[in-house]
């Protein structure tokens, strides 16, 4: 503390660039604080598992999915902010699942752990199956008439993805079905589900790692396999949703936006806790945070707006996102600023920790200055280049600077439990919540508050 003070004291102003660390040290740390240990600690959690224990799982289509947008409609406008309200997202692919069994017939009998794929079409089919690793060993087999077993293997997310939407290129080539090994680094029998079959005429489902490799290995051994495949999922027509937005109304620059953002559908396993109810939780607390600051402390009270989102429709394609995006481009308003948290609202624990950025230099370094006031704070946290931004990559697009939110729990340990029967609340432990929602909190009080952000 006293040397804090001392450098403070002793180094003169024009040594910093912009004295973004110096002018925010101070209201930053009171933020950190009322969100990790004060008042605003455990509100989070409380928010979270009251909406996914009430509302269950959020799938697009579903009733729960429509109860539970209006239920936190109703919250935000009970916390006070500003222009709480609701923007219809029409005509999106809906699918529902059904009751569905895929089962080996041979060369003994065992019902599978699967999970369609979203958009799988009905079937009842029974044929032979042939396993394979990945596209190149498409070429050594026959796939006319078969069910194509992918048992790829993980690669991180991002580049082993690409399996789960093999249905249409495959029913191309001859298939009349197709197992992918869940998109995941670890399980516990647990199929992860996902989109991926949208517009396929072949049945596409999800199975679990260890099932996926025994096939692996049975088929190695000789022996021939057949597989059925009865899948009454099944397209639905279309359906609408929508996006809930709120704010904290800027004093200066009213129509300035700093935008916060997570998504509230969720597929319809578990309790979509994680993915995303987490990342809207800590979005939620950080916009309640510096609103509960700002009422008792007018410095806190943004200059421009705050405003957070919660998009619909994430899972089949960022659907919300886009139809705001494109509804929003023209109007008065300037987005100087966009993140999402989607990949899981955990604390940071070491320094594989990331903002994942998108913008110039000198927003980088303006950026920097306010995550060392983190990392000063024992938040291990640091800057990486990306162009995978999620729900705001439409805005990223454009030019203007975007943060997605990666902790070092986010690379591997997310997709454990990723778009599986086991995202409940119960993943996040302390901390987790608070932590996140403090860094989006500093973020958007300070970039709200600067001169000279863009
Ligand atoms: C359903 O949505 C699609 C894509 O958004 C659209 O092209 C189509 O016209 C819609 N169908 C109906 C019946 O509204
Ligand atoms: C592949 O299998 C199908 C069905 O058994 C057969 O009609 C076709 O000729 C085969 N193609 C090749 C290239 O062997
Ligand atoms: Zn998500």
């Amino acid at each position: 503390m006293i040397f804090y003070f001392i450098f403070i004291l002793f180094i003169p102003n024009f040594i910093f660039a912009d004295n973004i660390k110096q002018k925010y040290e101070t209201n930053s740390r009171q933020i950190l604080d009322y969100i990790t240990s004060g008042e605003g600690s455990g509100l989070a959690y409380k928010w979270l598992s009251d909406l996914v224990d009430e509302f269950g799982s959020r799938h697009l289509g579903s009733e729960n999915l429509e109860r539970a947008i209006d239920y936190v409609v109703d919250g935000l406008q009970k916390d006070g902010f500003d222009s709480v309200h609701t923007e219809e997202v029409p005509n999106l692919p809906w699918w529902v699942r059904g009751d569905d069994t895929v089962e080996i017939i041979e060369p003994r009998r065992q019902k599978l752990n699967a999970l369609a794929i979203d958009g799988s079409p009905p079937a009842d089919i029974t044929a032979e199956a042939v396993v394979i690793r990945d596209f190149d060993e498409l070429k050594d087999h026959n796939i006319t008439g078969k069910i194509v077993i992918f048992s790829e293997k993980w690669n991180g997310y991002s580049k082993t993805v690409k399996y789960r939407s093999s249905a249409k290129r495959l029913q191309n080539e001859g298939a009349v079905g197709v197992l992918v090994k869940s998109i995941a680094p670890f399980s516990l029998a647990t199929p992860h589900t996902g989109s991926g079959a949208t517009g396929s005429r072949i049945p596409a489902a999800t199975i679990t790692l260890e099932e996926a490799e025994m096939l692996y290995r049975i088929q190695s051994r000789g022996k021939r396999i057949v597989v059925r495949m009865l899948i009454n999922s099944h397209p639905n027509g279309n359906t609408t949703s929508r996006n809930i937005i709120f704010d904290i109304k800027g004093r200066e620059k009213p129509s300035e936006i700093v935008l916060l953002s997570g998504h509230i559908d969720s597929w319809d396993v578990g309790q979509g806790a994680l993915d995303d109810g987490g990342g809207l939780a800590a979005v939620w607390s950080a916009l309640h945070s510096i609103k509960r600051l700002a009422e008792k402390n007018p410095a806190f009270a943004p200059k421009r707006t705050i405003r957070g989102i919660f998009w619909t429709a994430e899972e089949q394609g960022l659907l919300g996102a886009e139809r705001y995006f494109e509804t929003h481009k023209n109007t008065g308003e300037k987005f100087i600023f966009v993140s999402e948290t989607d990949q899981g609202a955990f604390k940071p624990t070491n320094w594989h920790s990331a903002l994942q950025f998108s913008g110039t230099v000198e927003q980088m370094k303006r950026l920097d200055e306010i995550v060392s006031i983190l990392n000063d704070y024992h938040i291990p946290l640091s800057i990486q280049q990306s162009n995978s931004q999620g729900d705001v990559q439409f805005w990223s697009d454009q030019g203007i600077p975007s943060v997605n939110y990666i902790s070092d729990k986010g690379k591997d340990y997310y997709f454990y439990f990723h778009h599986t029967n086991a995202d409940y609340i119960t993943i996040f432990e302390e901390g987790d919540l608070e932590y996140t929602a403090a860094i989006f909190a500093v973020i958007a009080h300070v970039i709200a508050d600067l001169d000279n952000w863009l």
